[in-house]
């Protein structure tokens, strides 16, 4: 048996990690001819892209083609060939053995890591993006990818394929659960975080989808039309936030055209946007089969076709190269641009080594991170906290909440431990199919309610029998959930199965109702102003039993704010409809992943352009149902003394907790530009998120990065500060702003 027989053999049987031992055989061998002798580019005192060139310098033409495609659909699609050193993730490039360059593993891991039970693993499902996002804590953000980094590692994969960025443009896009928020500054600081806490573990990071991926109905064909400069300061601007905080090894292109041409060869997106002016150093992936050509692509600025089934870079680039319609620098520079990032992430150096997933300590921390993205939106006479230990009696109904929380769908799914918590059946999840995660709600509001009170449930499906059974209940707390997945989206903004007529009933028959969410995204509640209490807890991850009970008990102090404005009703929006729902069957074309939709469809962004979600209302005057920013606490804080820096490079105030509790409030900035911008709406400039002990008060200084207080110019193609009056105010939401100052400042 040959070494590398023997290889397979040892990885397949023993599912150890294999590529930093298969390094030290194949490679001295190859360059020095002698077998001790490390060849040059595992000097890790050289940067990244010397070591990579050296490595380069070795490859064969046919070695570089195989670096530049995935493998096919491997385990995502039944019947497709499984290589032996595929790890059962989502995408797989075999490395180069002689040259020491291990297999690139990618993982889907937007919530978590996928497919876990493809390989009897398990992995910790964590809170939402939009959740995370909601706590507008940057070290959450950052604690959130390091799970992921920390349980890719532990299971073999050495890059993420996750960190959505799209902005929540339409809120009801299926997957803004994987995505931020609606502001390109808060999705892009809060995914840029995420993606350092990835490749802090020494993975490959990823950024996707880009870009204007903002729907699934259609998202194979449409064309997202946006002008250039609305394009640069909302969508665009979340990317090159993110991508310049992270320095991610790959940025995924998505399915869509943007303006005419697909994302994944696209001139203006790819070459001279994210690689010519934003200095790009990865490589650029294709989304699962969003490649449409070899020479444009390659062209374009695509590195790498994923997952290779349509081959257009195997042979067709090999000839392409070998005509001259590709030149051979360009697939040199997408080989060069893999390798120097698996050197400078540390995936050569510092291989993942298999191991257990720590189960608890990934509970703990999206446990951690969920206490903290929960949004308290309505508490009326302040009928929460409701009292820990010393209930009479409550009325647990719907959401399944007797045996878990719910999760998102799609390439986001994350298996549950023990099968799906509905019904118990073991194996990976399903596309298409709600799957709830074993933490139940009703669990820990029985163990926190105390020993004298009665604790009924039901199931919610029947709006008189729940009725019933919350009429003689101290309180009812109620959960309503909407599942999303990728591949389709909402076609309202309402709750889906009845459930606000479920809602309505209780609320009429027990004065203390408290409703509780896990959904996807904005939801329309038309029962809001009838009931006690609401609390969004997005979908809350495998600590969600516990976060949501410790926030109903007041174990915690809820400090979420919403990263998306809820609207009232769909009349509201920019677009009443999701475009091209009507159009369609079903609502997502024909394979329910949002792919084969036959005709081409313009999604028109230009009507909104850069009023995105609150800028939007604010521009039109329209209320929302609960405005961005927005977020309830047990406690209450005062804002006061604003000194604005005199250059507008910070913000300093006086924060004060003037309530009993201790808390966390996040104090927020928004600035108006002059007039003559042409933009007629404060926009979120900074944040920061302060602990207060009650009655404590402190003196917080804000920084303001100097891109809040520019405008895209199409003209002199670049960033830059109109001159005039600029307003300046601080406070709780973007709706409530009790400190405003005016300061005049020219050109940068
Ligand atoms: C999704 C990507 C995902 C890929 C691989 C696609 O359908 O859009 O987000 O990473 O599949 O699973």
């Amino acid at each position: 048996m040959s070494f590398s027989e023997k290889r397979i053999l040892f990885c397949v049987v023993l599912m150890l990690g294999c590529t930093g031992f298969a390094f030290t055989q194949g490679a001295s061998k190859a360059v020095s001819g002698n077998a001790h002798a490390q060849p040059a580019w595992m000097d890790s005192s050289l940067d990244p892209d010397t070591r990579a060139d050296l490595m380069i310098h070795e490859m064969t033409l046919d070695e570089k083609i195989q670096l530049v495609h995935g493998d096919g659909w491997g385990v995502l699609q039944k019947g497709a060939n499984v290589a032996p050193g595929h790890n059962g993730g989502a995408g797989f490039v075999p490395g180069i053995p002689r040259l020491g360059l291990p297999d690139i593993n990618l993982a889907d891991s937007a919530v978590g890591v996928r497919m876990a039970a493809w390989d009897s693993r398990y992995a910790t499902l964590l809170p939402s993006v939009i959740g995370m996002a909601a706590s507008w804590d940057p070290d959450a953000a950052f604690l959130y990818g390091s799970v992921i980094g920390r349980e890719l590692r532990d299971m073999g994969f050495n890059m993420s394929i996750g960190g959505g960025v799209d902005l929540i443009r339409e809120p009801r896009n299926g997957r803004n659960f994987e995505y931020a928020s609606e502001d390109p500054i808060l999705a892009g600081n809060m995914v840029g975080q995420l993606a350092r806490g990835v490749q802090s573990n020494h993975i490959m990071g990823d950024i996707k989808h880009y870009v204007l991926n903002d729907q699934e109905t259609g998202r194979n064909t449409l064309y997202a039309k946006l002008d250039e400069r609305a394009m640069r300061e909302t969508d665009l601007l979340a990317f090159q936030i993110a991508i310049g905080m992270a320095h991610p090894a790959g940025v995924m292109c998505s399915y869509n055209r943007v303006n005419e041409d697909y994302a994944c060869e696209n001139q203006f997106t790819l070459n001279k946007v994210l690689k010519g002016e934003w200095g790009f150093k990865g490589f650029v992936l294709s989304d699962w089969s969003g490649t449409h050509s070899t020479v444009k692509a390659a062209l374009a600025g695509l590195d790498m076709d994923q997952p290779g089934d349509d081959n257009y870079f195997s042979e067709p680039l090999k000839q392409a190269v070998l005509g001259g319609q590709v030149p051979q620098a360009r697939l040199d520079d997408m080989v060069h641009r893999i390798v120097r990032s698996m050197f400078a992430t540390g995936v050569i150096d510092q291989p993942p080594v298999k191991t257990v997933v720590d189960p608890f300590r990934g509970r703990d921390d999206a446990q951690k991170i969920e206490e903290e993205s929960i949004v308290l939106l309505r508490n009326e006479g302040g009928a929460l906290p409701l009292a820990a230990g010393k209930m009479r009696s409550i009325a647990v109904i719907g959401g399944h909440s007797d045996v878990g929380v719910l999760s998102g769908g799609g390439s986001a799914q994350v298996d549950s431990p023990g099968g799906n918590a509905l019904n118990a059946q073991p194996g990976g999840a399903m596309w298409g199919k709600p799957v709830y995660f074993p933490s139940s709600p009703l669990r820990y509001i029985r163990e926190q309610a105390g020993p004298g009170a009665t604790i009924a449930y039901d199931p919610g499906t029947d709006p008189a029998a729940a009725a019933k059974a919350a009429a003689g209940a101290q309180v009812a707390v109620v959960f309503v959930t909407q599942w999303m997945s990728e591949g389709q989206d909402s076609a309202t903004l309402s709750l889906p199965d009845k459930q606000d007529a479920l809602v309505a009933a209780v609320a009429a028959a027990n004065p203390n109702t408290i409703v509780v969410l896990e959904n996807g995204g904005p939801v329309n509640m038309p029962w809001a102003k009838n009931v006690k209490g609401i609390v969004e807890s997005w979908y809350p991850g495998i600590g969600g039993g516990q976060a949501i009970a410790n926030v109903l008990f007041g174990k915690v102090n809820p400090s979420g704010k919403l990263p998306v404005t809820f609207a009232a009703t769909e009349a509201d929006l920019p677009h009443p409809q999701v475009p091209g729902l009507t159009a369609m069957t079903g609502n997502n074309g024909a394979d329910g992943r949002g792919r084969n939709q036959a005709k081409d469809f313009p999604v028109d962004y230009n009507v909104e352009g850069m009023a995105v979600g609150y800028r939007w209302f604010q521009e039109k005057g329209r209320q929302p149902l609960f405005p961005f920013g927005f977020g309830l606490s047990y406690t209450r804080y005062a804002y006061s003394d604003l000194q604005v820096d005199k250059g507008g490079k910070s913000v300093t105030f006086e924060l004060r907790n003037t309530g009993a509790a201790a808390g966390d409030e996040v104090a927020e900035v928004y600035v108006t530009l002059p007039a003559s911008a042409g933009e007629p709406f404060r926009k979120l400039a900074a944040w920061k998120r302060v602990s207060l002990a009650a009655g404590a008060k402190e003196m917080v200084t804000i920084p303001i990065d100097a891109l809040a207080l520019e405008i895209y110019s199409t003209k002199d193609e670049g960033w830059m500060r109109p001159s005039g009056e600029f307003v300046i105010e601080a406070g709780g939401s973007s709706a409530e702003l009790p400190l405003r100052e005016s300061m005049m400042l020219g050109p940068r």
